[in-house]
């Protein structure tokens, strides 16, 4: 089992896109082992998006990511982080496929509703950053052997 940060983005909240999203992965069979719904402190938002730092666009990406409250959760699952980029889409909405999640909800690169970590060593590093080790729940999901064989 893998686990992976993902993030509804301020315009994915005030677009009232949350259950939406979230649907998306409960019904992929991802199980949700960590969540919380918060306004993104300013040194937060730099050292998550770090590795863009100097990048013509970092600039308005720490402004859009601290615009508004997101919602922060870890989804657990096999291959969790290539399953849930997947069902994210591509980074540029205009290019991401139908049946994705900025495919469907999103127009612009930089209104893509939603974050999810690209990597093993990401998603480790994205995780320790955002919660705390006793804000993630371990608990079995009663239908485990009906979503994995
Ligand atoms: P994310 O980190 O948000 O999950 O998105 P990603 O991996 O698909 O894309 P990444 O390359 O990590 O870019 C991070 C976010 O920066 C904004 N962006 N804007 N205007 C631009 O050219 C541009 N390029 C990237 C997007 O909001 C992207 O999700
Ligand atoms: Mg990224």
């Amino acid at each position: 089992m893998e686990r992976t940060f993902v993030m509804i983005k301020p315009d994915g909240v005030q677009r009232r896109l949350v259950g939406k999203i979230i649907e998306r992965f409960e019904q992929a069979g991802l199980k949700i082992v960590a969540m919380k719904f918060m306004a993104v402190p300013m040194e937060l938002a730099e050292r998550h998006y770090e590795v863009h730092k100097g990048k013509p666009f970092y600039e308005g990406l720490i402004k859009y990511i601290t615009s508004g409250p997101v919602v922060a959760m870890v989804m657990e699952g096999e291959n969790a982080i290539e399953r849930v980029r997947t069902l994210v889409g591509t980074t540029d909405p205009q290019k991401a496929a139908p049946g994705t999640i900025r495919g469907d909800f999103c127009q612009h690169i930089g209104r893509n509703a939603i974050h999810a970590s690209d990597g093993k060593e990401t998603a480790e590093k994205e995780i320790a950053l955002w919660f705390g080790d006793d804000e993630i729940v371990d608990y079995n999901m009663d239908d485990e052997k009906w979503v994995y064989e």
